[in-house]
């Protein structure tokens, strides 16, 4: 579990934008997808930060950028207090060793040509130093058993396995090289449901086994529930709320969460009753073209003039800074606050009556 000491990743001010061009003979820029626009959170040694949001609001670009697969518009990001997006050379070598990706399609990101020994065996060839030539087999063949997979298929090829086993191999690859932070974009998400829960106990295990700190990226707030110390919430480029887990989860005060966690299932029936389902109006925007002042604010159905006006900022909203419960996170609204269906819904599978005994915390 997180530790409160120097978090072992810091994003500040983290920005991705991807010109747009016209003309034929002489480019002119005429704009630009702002597909990340001013990201910022920690990651401390251990723990696990889920990254949420719907398709097209940024997550890869920003995993992308902290695995130095894109290289960031503006912004920094500090793997032990040091900007990498300034290393280069043998010093960004031996930081990227230490944070490693995890691919949402499991389908394509392994080579179809290549042994499973081939594909995981790889790193060893660009970092040599980790594992000397005569060992690197038996490290493969540790490796397929860490992951639950039979060491004797390092010969076999990727169509050979299930999509859950090709997930497995593909984080047998991430940990080749014994990281520090794992990257996960959307692991599960090109899985099939029985299949997810497997993969995401299996990074569990690994994270306290190799003693990893996890960016986990998925499209939909019930996939990282069990696996996130806190969660941020994105939208267009940009983290709208973030906090721990049970904040977010059962005390959410940005409407875009709010709409989010109306549409997952809550397997608590008397939960469930308290519980309405949030449409909301209209399509994500445009990357590029970001509303003035709040950018959620065409589809909230709380909007009001100071919306378009000003940017909320993502900090603790002015109503909630004297209180100390779980209400008083990250919230870039202007007019955050909890709902009633949250605020009367048990949460989790505590019912009323029973709240606070036992557990620890108390009634909110
Ligand atoms: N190389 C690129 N050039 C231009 N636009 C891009 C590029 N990569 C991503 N985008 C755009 O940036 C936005 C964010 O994309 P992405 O980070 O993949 O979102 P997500 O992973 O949340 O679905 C999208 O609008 C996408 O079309
Ligand atoms: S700032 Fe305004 S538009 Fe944005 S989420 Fe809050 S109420 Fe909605
Ligand atoms: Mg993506």
């Amino acid at each position: 579990m997180a530790e409160t000491t120097e978090p072992i990743l810091e994003v500040r001010g983290l920005v991705k934008h991807y010109p747009l061009a016209s003309g034929i003979l002489f480019k002119k820029q005429v704009g630009a997808v702002k597909a990340v626009d001013g990201v910022d959170f920690e990651l401390a040694r251990g723990e696990t930060l889920g990254i949420v949001g719907e398709s097209g609001c940024g997550k890869s670009t920003v995993a992308k950028m902290l695995v130095n697969l894109e290289k960031p518009t503006a912004g920094e990001i500090r793997y032990k207090g040091e900007d990498i997006t300034r290393l280069s050379g043998r010093a960004l070598k031996a930081v990227r060793r230490n944070i490693q990706m995890v691919f949402q399609d499991p389908y394509t990101s392994l080579n179809p040509r290549m042994t499973v020994g081939d594909i995981i065996q790889e790193a060893y060839d660009i970092h040599p130093e980790v594992a000397p030539k005569g060992d690197r087999r038996g490290r493969v063949q540790h490796l397929l058993d860490v992951v639950g997979l039979n060491p004797e298929y390092i010969n076999r090829y990727p169509h050979q396995f299930s999509g859950g086993q090709r997930q497995r191999i593909g984080i047998a690859r991430g940990l080749a090289l014994r990281p520090e932070i794992i990257v996960a974009d959307e692991p599960v998400s090109a899985l099939d449901v029985s299949v997810q829960a497997q993969v995401i106990n299996l990074m569990s295990r690994l994270q306290d086994e190799f003693d990893l700190s996890y960016v986990f990226i998925a499209h939909d707030l019930s996939i990282v529930r069990h696996i996130s110390d806190r969660v941020g919430v994105m939208y267009l480029g940009r983290i709208v709320e973030t906090g721990r887990d049970a904040e977010i989860y059962d005390h959410p005060t940005h409407p875009y969460t709010q709409a989010l966690l109306s549409a997952v299932p809550v397997p608590d029936p008397e939960a469930r009753e308290h519980r309405e389902r949030i449409i909301l109006a209209g399509d994500v925007p445009s990357p590029t073209n970001i509303p003035s002042g709040c950018r959620f604010r065409t589809r909230c159905w709380k909007a009001r003039e100071r919306c378009a006006l000003e940017v909320p900022a993502l900090a603790v909203p002015a109503e909630f800074r004297d209180v100390s419960g779980p209400a008083a996170h990250d919230s870039a609204c202007h007019f955050a606050e909890t709902l009633p269906m949250w605020r009367s819904a048990p949460g989790k599978v505590v019912p009323p009556e029973t709240e606070g005994e036992g557990n620890g915390s108390g009634p909110g």
